[in-house]
């Protein structure tokens, strides 16, 4: 019953007393007073009509046979159907320690017989105000307490709705910021291999002439030993024996590097792999390489002299159906969140400190399963707290300086591994020994489904 209905209600009371005229007293003033009124004669009556029909109020009387007042309202008090009546006591009795009984059993008030009308009425009437206005305070609570929960839950949502449009901006600044390296390595790429298949390609015939031009040299100074003096003095001058030595070298190594030239272009067109946008079969170790290849520069500490020593452990792997050019941000992202942390200072300190400690990364590639394969890049540089690991990858968290992250990586590569290939991707770090990111994915496309039903969040 809520307040409005209370204040409405005709007041229903219980009036308990073994003395039959008290009772009958009672009942016809309360009940002119136009209170519904019932009336019991014992405490085990008492119970059962409390427990069937609780009343607003209960007239208790104290001195009773069997069971007396106080155990009668006890028993009121330990059974969450009745405990909420108030109960006013009833008795003869005018003794202090009664009072303080009364009260201590739960009781709300006390009233000495013999009973004088308007003083009855004026308690039971105080009573039912306390009551109607504690409901009324109840009801209000309650109110508040639900629009809080809606309160509550709106943010909720609000804060779920924030959350969502984040990672859909990271996701966006991170692909914006992917496709633009990629736009760039693949431009770059493709403007380098048309000169050097042009240096390449001419290297060789240079090396032809050169032997014939160096042939027909030798066959002149065969067939003139005397040479002039002018040409005597410019075989000199150009010191021609150290020339017709050094010279078919330079070319040979002209041609080593215009090869290695050809190489990292494969790499970068590898890494950019734009014309792989759509799900192929492809070699992971290749996108392994060509990332590595990309952050080569990156592994030497140009200031302190100092190289990151890059180990791997590859096993042999079929081909994994997969968005390469997705595949390749991946290891770009796990693999510089590592050369960022090996070069953090602390590493680079622990290393002066402790010689043996050679910063490094390894590489190593498993296969799980006929559908399974794995990929686990470990550092041995500072590791991650256990409080940060519980947030890597939550975007825009970053624990780098302003300008040095933005917290993208690793949501994103997760966004990627889990979200776009049904694999998993974690991370287990000893602080102070280092981390190592573990990335699972299905051999084939088609098995997506099976391994994301496996995953159960991180
Ligand atoms: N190998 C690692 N060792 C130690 N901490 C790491 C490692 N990898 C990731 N972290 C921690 O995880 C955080 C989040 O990494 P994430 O790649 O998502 O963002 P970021 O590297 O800070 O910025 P961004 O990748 O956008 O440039 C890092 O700031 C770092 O604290
Ligand atoms: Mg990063």
């Amino acid at each position: 019953m809520n307040s409005q209905q209370l204040e409405s209600h005709v007041a229903n009371l219980l009036v308990v007393d073994d003395t039959p005229d008290n009772l009958r007293l009672l009942s016809t003033m309360l009940s002119d007073k136009g209170y519904k009124v019932r009336g019991v004669i014992n405490g085990e009556m008492a119970l059962k009509a409390a427990r069937s029909t609780p009343p607003d109020l209960i007239l208790l009387d104290i001195t009773m046979p069997q069971m007396n007042g106080y155990e009668v309202c006890q028993h009121l008090k330990a059974d969450s159907r009745t405990s909420g009546i108030p109960v006013i006591f009833l008795s003869a009795l005018d003794q202090v320690l009664d009072k303080v009984t009364a009260f201590a059993v739960g009781g709300v008030d006390y009233i000495t017989k013999p009973f004088h009308l308007e003083e009855v009425l004026a308690r039971v009437e105080n009573q039912l105000t306390i009551q109607r206005l504690q409901k009324k305070l109840y009801d209000q609570n309650a109110r508040l307490q639900e629009s809080e929960a809606k309160e509550r839950k709106k943010s909720q949502q609000l804060e779920l709705a924030l959350q969502q449009l984040q990672n859909a901006q990271a996701q966006l600044i991170q692909s914006e910021k992917m496709s633009s390296l990629g736009n760039v390595v693949a431009g770059v790429a493709h403007e380098i291999n048309n000169p050097i298949s042009f240096i390449k390609g001419n290297l060789s015939p240079v090396r032809e002439y050169t032997e014939d031009l160096l042939r027909l040299v030798q066959l002149y100074t065969e067939d003139f030993p005397n040479p002039t003096a002018a040409i005597q003095e410019q075989l000199e001058a150009i010191d021609f024996a150290f020339l017709r030595n050094d010279l078919p070298k330079l070319i040979a190594s002209m041609s080593i590097g215009a090869d290695r030239i050809g190489e990292i272009v494969q790499s970068l067109r590898n890494f950019s792999r734009l014309d792989q946008a759509e799900l192929k079969a492809v070699d992971i170790h290749e996108g392994i390489e060509s990332t590595l290849m990309i952050l080569h520069h990156r592994l030497k500490d140009e200031v302190e002299q100092r190289i990151i020593k890059v180990v791997k452990e590859y096993e042999d792997l079929p081909k994994i159906e997969c968005y390469a050019g997705q595949m390749n941000q991946v290891f770009m992202n796990v693999m510089s969140n590592a050369i960022d942390a090996l070069q953090s200072q602390k590493s680079w300190e622990k290393e002066a400190d402790d010689s043996s400690h050679i910063p490094t990364i390894t590489i190593c590639t498993r296969l799980l399963s006929d559908f399974q394969v794995g990929i686990y890049i470990t550092d041995n540089g500072p590791g991650i707290k256990e409080e940060i690991q519980q947030r890597i990858f939550e975007p825009f968290f970053t624990t780098k300086q302003v300008g040095q992250g933005k917290g993208l990586g690793l949501s994103i590569s997760y966004a990627i591994i889990v979200g776009e290939h049904g694999g998993q991707l974690r991370c287990v770090s000893i602080p102070d020994q280092g981390a190592t990111f573990a990335i699972e994915i299905p051999i084939y496309h088609s098995t997506k489904r099976f391994f994301e039903g496996d995953l159960g969040g991180l």
